[in-house]
């Protein structure tokens, strides 16, 4: 395991702008991951990335680096919705980010039953956007009537199957779950924005709680409305373009704007937040990392660091900053220069280091903590 005498390290790694650059290995990255699996150093990755399982997105960047890795080393920016299976589990969820049929197979996978996508309600609200044009059919080939939402005692029969699929004139949405970036803001952002209005989660209602000043936040959001979950809060990522793209918390922005014009500014727009830099992403993050130690690793040491590499200042450098261990291990940043970060510039949260990529990284990390790596060469 990757000791001194007295201390134990391990990684966390980024995956976009650290490792890949859109679909191709950042140079070294092989080297580095390979090395670290040598001399058994544990290491998880984190990243704000989504849109598969964890075990086919750690499969997809294995075979990119021509590695193998452990589902149980992989953290990305919904993971922590596993966590809200429970509580919604037989609950009708809208789900968003993604395309096909990408997003409601994965909250499939993760034990979600009903869910609805925005182009199933698309194509039970025909009129819901005036604007589809470009994006119609492939709301019309993906959306289903009453998502895969199926019921004994109401709605409409399904031929043939002695079945009911509910409509969504009748089935009220119980929370709107965002996993990657909206592909058809202007449809999502219609249809979280009609949620929000709604009147217990029912799509066609209005609340007539809204607007009222005798009522908390003005009567916003007081009448059973779905709360609001993302999972990414970057405002843009690094991706094969020369300069960083919109990511989801772009598309926040966007429906904060709107939410302001909607309510005048009267009202707050409540919503919960996971993945880096939330504490809660952190924490679920090193509980991943101490059990996959406790499986995975010759002794399953007690970690004192970990090394967080990353790109983002916003998301990677302060997240790890600012956690505090429950456990008392302690988090160092460490900015690599291929990604967001404009090299040059003074970045908005200072790392504990900075350097070139991630092949400096680990190796000037590995040299300070003094591991060896003499039988090991990158
Ligand atoms: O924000 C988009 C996401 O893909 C960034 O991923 O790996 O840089 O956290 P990562
Ligand atoms: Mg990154």
């Amino acid at each position: 395991m990757g000791s001194t005498k007295d201390r134990t390290v391990a990684f966390a790694f980024d995956i976009d702008g650290v490792l890949m650059k859109g679909k191709k290995p950042v140079p070294g990255a092989r080297e580095t991951m390979q090395l670290l699996q040598k001399l058994k150093i544990p290491f998880i990755f984190l990243t704000n990335g989504g849109g598969h399982t964890e075990e086919a997105h750690v499969a997809q960047l294995g075979q990119r680096l021509s590695l193998t890795f452990d589902e149980k080393q992989f953290v990305q920016s919904h993971t922590p919705f596993r966590d809200l299976v429970p509580v919604y589990k037989e609950k009708t969820v809208l789900v968003l980010g993604g395309h096909g049929q990408q997003i409601r197979n994965l909250a499939h996978a993760y034990g979600f039953e009903k869910v609805v996508t925005s182009s199933d309600v698309f194509v039970e609200f025909e009129h819901i956007h005036p604007f589809s044009e470009l994006t119609k059919a492939h709301h019309e080939e993906h959306g289903r009537v009453g998502g895969s939402v199926i019921s004994k005692d109401d709605g409409t029969m399904v031929k043939g199957t002695g079945e009911k699929k509910l409509s969504l004139k009748t089935t009220p949405i119980s929370a709107i779950l965002v996993w990657t970036s909206p592909r058809d803001w202007c449809l999502d952002l219609q249809i979280v924005n009609d949620l929000l209005l709604s009147s217990g989660g029912l799509f066609g209602t209005r609340s007539a709680k809204n607007g009222d000043e005798t009522l908390p936040n003005c009567g916003f959001l007081q009448d059973g409305q779905p709360p609001v979950f993302f999972c990414n809060p970057d405002f843009e990522w690094s991706t094969s373009y020369d300069h960083p793209r919109f990511a989801q918390g772009a598309f926040r922005e966007a429906l904060r704007g709107i939410w302001r014009r909607t309510t005048r500014d009267r009202a707050e727009l409540q919503y919960s937040m996971v993945g880096k830099p939330t504490e809660d992403t952190y924490r679920y993050a090193e509980r991943v990392l101490v059990e996959y130690c406790g499986e995975g690793v010759e002794d399953g040491k007690k970690i004192d660091t970990v090394y967080m590499i990353g790109d983002n200042p916003e998301s990677d450098i302060v997240g790890a900053n600012s956690f505090q261990s429950p456990r008392g291990i302690e988090w160092k940043s460490v900015l690599v220069h291929t990604g967001v970060y404009v090299p040059g510039t003074v970045p908005v949260h200072e790392p504990h280091y900075s350097v070139a990529d991630v092949k400096e990284a680990v190796e000037s990390t590995l040299k300070n903590e003094g591991v060896s790596t003499d039988s090991f060469c990158l």
